[in-house]
């Protein structure tokens, strides 16, 4: 790629900024500077700078969002504000960025946003089986018929038989970190992502979801930090955690 061309795609600048930028001798690649806007450069094997510090690229962006209620899973909508919608637009810059599956309206918690269509593909996949681990408030506390029904792959109702399930208390940790209060509280997890599934589920053994929040997708724990409509870019840690989380399963697809 030309240097002009990639420092104007760094910056966002002008393509007149960028050639003063590249003349007045502010721009280095390798640690030389070069004038020559038109000199080609590769963005894997050349380090390019702008007053001293290194163009970062990345070819994929990836975001954790602690998604409020009341916004929807999309990229765009007639009706309602959108969860790609929170994020900065210098952020969304070029990108055409995306959620990796959906919350429902007023589910609140971890949303990955991201451009890299494969890796989401695979986070979606149930035969991948990236687990998700969703804490609930319920209008009654949990029977040890409904852990057995949930570990069992329970028929959920015509259309869904689901896959085994893990139902269980809160820890005492997981109370103070993520869900104050003493109310009927449980911890889901699913390696799938049908359409309403915690909810159906609750249903269909006649308990019902009050407040649903994702805690954790693909072994990503959502920062407790983050308030909702929050975000963040993912650190390269958990960004391989993820990654692990599908290629470790690869076999059984
Ligand atoms: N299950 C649901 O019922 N709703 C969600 O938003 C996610 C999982």
């Amino acid at each position: 790629m030309r240097l002009d061309k990639l420092v104007a795609e760094q910056t966002g600048s002008t393509r007149a900024a960028v050639k003063g930028l590249i003349q007045s001798g502010r721009v280095t690649v390798n640690g030389l500077v070069v004038k020559d806007g038109a000199k080609k450069v590769s963005e894997e094997e050349d380090e390019v700078a702008l007053d001293g510090e290194v163009f970062r690229f990345q070819r994929f962006a990836y975001f954790m969002l602690n998604k409020p209620a009341g916004v929807v899973s999309a990229t765009r909508d007639k009706a309602d504000a959108t969860v790609v919608a929170l994020l900065d637009a210098s952020d969304r810059k070029k990108r055409k960025l995306f959620p990796v599956g959906r919350l429902d309206k007023d589910t609140e918690g971890l949303l990955l946003i991201t451009d890299d269509g494969m890796l989401s593909h695979q986070l979606l996949s149930p035969r991948k089986h990236a687990d998700k681990l969703y804490f609930v408030r319920l209008t009654r506390d949990i029977t040890k018929e409904e852990v057995a029904l949930f570990a069992s792959g329970m028929k959920v109702d015509e259309e869904l038989t689901a896959m085994p399930a893990e139902l269980r208390k809160l820890t005492e940790e997981e109370r103070a970190v993520f869900f104050q209060g003493e109310d009927f509280a449980a911890a889901v997890t699913l390696c799938e992502g049908k359409f309403h599934q915690v909810k159906r589920m609750f249903a269909a053994t006649g308990n019902e979801v009050l407040y649903l929040k994702r805690i954790a997708m693909g072994g990503v724990t959502l920062d407790p930090k983050l308030l909702p409509g929050q975000y963040r870019e993912l650190s390269k840690e958990e960004l391989d955690c993820l990654r692990m989380s599908v290629e470790h399963n690869s076999e059984d697809s």
